[in-house]
């Protein structure tokens, strides 16, 4: 199979075999090295890149723009005002005009099919910053921040906690499986991650030798496992009414002391962030006023523990992010 990834699209980890996503972790490596050494690495000098963000972002915005400028491109940033996007101009017309001016698209938004379109119309690569449906940028940090860490990625025992039907958890069961990580989702019934998803992971495991398990109980999932993940019980785009049903299914699903006491003893913690860990922030402060619970899906305890790598995890956005746009643009 070729490696060769120039001109693809970035869209879900579905549609990249295993052995290019070593590719691209094998690259997202060689630039941080390059980083860190201070090598410079303007390889894209000359093009421009257009990244449009219909919901908020910190990680993923910064980490397309330092990594884009980094290669010497240049960057242009749409908001969810900045544009005439499904407003005054249909998702196929945006592509092509935004397609004759710039050599790559990045989107943040609300469907899948969305960012699908953009991909059939723009006639240049475009990369999913995160839909309802996937995240596949964040999986390629954290595939890097686990095999930093451990070493190796194949036969890890990898848990994640919380809402098994968003963005993160069906990217996470779909990457696992990809890199002969055994994975489970572990979630109430309520929550649990879409039964063609698992089916899919499930036969794509077995040809890497890995397992992928469903389960709504702690105890079992969590003991033994090297690394424990979790995500926000709402998402973005899910309206706020809906935290007091999510803190009911999932209080019992939070990450915390005694969750890492069972794991293994080796076993790090990962969040793709950002995280109510604290009363810090002003979602934090009213969900602490309303129903008297400081820290949601990790207590602060575990979120600044040594086991905790979540900030290793969100620099790994940034090269991860820069591998993507090299392999699709060079
Ligand atoms: N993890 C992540 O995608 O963070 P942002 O929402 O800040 O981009
Ligand atoms: N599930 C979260 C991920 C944030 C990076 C969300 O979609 O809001």
């Amino acid at each position: 199979m070729s490696l060769n990834l120039r001109g693809k699209h970035f869209l879900k980890l579905l549609d990249f075999s295993s052995e290019e996503i070593r590719y691209l972790l094998d690259l997202s490596k060689n630039f941080k090295d390059m980083k860190r050494a201070g090598v410079p690495h303007r390889y894209l000098e000359g093009k421009n890149v257009a990244l449009i963000f219909e919901k908020t972002s910190t990680r993923t915005r910064c980490a397309f723009e330092v990594g884009a400028k980094d290669l010497g491109m240049g960057v242009t940033y749409l908001d969810p005002t900045g544009s005439q996007m499904g407003h005054k101009e249909s998702i196929a017309d945006t592509a092509r005009v935004l397609g004759r001016m710039f050599d790559g698209i990045e989107y943040r938004g609300f469907k899948q099919t969305t960012v699908e379109e953009l991909a059939e119309y723009a006639g240049v690569p475009v990369w999913n910053g995160l839909t309802d449906e996937w995240h596949p940028t964040q999986m390629l940090a954290d595939l890097l921040t686990i095999e930093e860490h451990f070493g190796y990625l194949k036969g890890l025992n990898f848990v994640y906690m919380g809402d098994a039907r968003n963005n993160m958890a069906n990217s996470l069961m779909v990457a696992c499986a990809k890199m002969g990580v055994n994975y489970t989702a572990c979630a109430p019934k309520e929550l649990q991650t879409d039964e063609e998803i698992v089916k899919i992971a499930t036969e794509i495991s077995k040809e890497n030798f890995s397992t992928v398990k469903v389960t709504d109980k702690v105890s079992e999932a969590v003991t033994g496992a090297n690394v424990i993940y979790t995500d926000i019980w709402v998402s973005m785009g899910e309206p706020k009414e809906i935290w007091a049903e999510r803190i009911k299914l999932l209080k019992d699903y939070q990450v915390n002391a005694d969750v890492m006491k069972k794991a293994d003893e080796q076993a790090i913690f990962l969040h793709c962030l950002p995280s109510f860990h604290d009363d810090k922030t002003t979602v934090g402060q009213d969900i602490a006023k309303e129903f008297g619970l400081v820290g949601l899906e990790v207590t602060d305890e575990v979120f600044e523990s040594k086991q905790s790598k979540v900030f290793d995890e969100a620099e790994n956005r940034m090269h991860t992010i820069k591998a993507v746009m090299y392999a699709t643009l060079f």
